[in-house]
């Protein structure tokens, strides 16, 4: 298994295929890089794909001060990263928090950004009531574990159908789920304390595709079409049989819309 480390973090990294522009996929919460397994599998005869664990995710480290995670710390571990794998630029692909790290890598780092791919993702900041909720998060993975809260966060992130239909995907979503508790606090803490991106989007002036699960509840094709009208000549493909983990629930639906995207570049 890869690792590099940066920053004094070790982190874990997969990778498949060759070509450019380079994909850099980064993960939701509170899941690893193995949610990317399907595209790495789907898209390798096209390009080279890297799919980091974020700090506290997968086979990466995982502090236990929760202060050592931030949404900005992501996006500059991640940069470091692929400047030690020699990429100068690369089309950074972002799952929610995955997008957020996305959004905040193009606000630090553009230079390094040929194209963006915006997944299930939005730019607005936590609210008071999503703060709360994390905070309670915090609180119960801190006493608990992570069992009773990764229970709770698979609900809504995939589609009643999915529940109801593919038990063996729902599993599979819980087992990218085992990461360390204290990368859970640190991801909780990380994403409460991100900024405002809402006023980088009309500086977007790279290729964006927006995508987003047609039964999205957490991220939903609202806000998609939302983040679509504010990032001038971006696109939007809007997916069906899909929640909020759009690229595991349609992967294949994920990877022609991703493969169109990377063909149009
Ligand atoms: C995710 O899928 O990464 C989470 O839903 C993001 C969040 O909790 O805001």
């Amino acid at each position: 298994m890869p690792y590099l480390t940066v920053e004094g973090t070790r982190l874990h990294y997969r990778e498949a295929g060759s070509g450019d522009p380079p994909l850099l996929l980064l993960h939701a919460f509170p899941l690893h890089s193995g949610m990317w397994q399907a595209q790495l599998a789907g898209l390798s005869d096209r390009v080279r794909l890297v799919a980091p664990d974020l700090k506290g995710f997968g086979a990466s480290d995982a502090p236990d001060d929760r202060d050592a995670y931030s949404v900005a710390g992501y996006a500059d571990e991640v940069a470091a990263l692929i400047d030690q794998l020699g990429l100068a630029r690369v089309v950074v692909a972002g799952l929610s928090m995955g997008g957020y790290v996305a959004l905040a890598f193009w606000r630090r780092h553009r230079a390094r950004v040929s194209a963006l791919v915006l997944a299930d993702t939005r730019a607005e900041p936590d609210g008071p009531e999503a703060l709360e909720r994390r905070t309670n998060q915090q609180r119960q993975v801190a006493e608990e574990g992570t069992a009773g809260l990764i229970d709770q966060l698979l609900d809504g992130l995939l589609a009643e159908a999915t529940h109801r239909e593919r038990p063996e995907l729902v599993e599979q979503a819980r087992g990218l789920m085992d990461n360390p508790p204290a990368g859970f606090i640190g991801a909780l803490e990380a994403m409460k304390g991100r900024p405002d991106s809402t006023a980088d989007l009309d500086g977007i002036d790279v290729p964006t595709l927006v995508l987003v699960g047609r039964d999205d509840g957490i991220t939903s094709p609202e806000v998609a079409q939302d983040l679509h009208v504010r990032i001038a000549g971006s696109r939007l493909a809007v997916l069906p049989d899909a929640a909020h983990l759009s690229n595991l629930e349609a992967p294949e639906a994920f990877n022609v819309a991703l493969r169109r995207f990377l063909d149009d570049l």
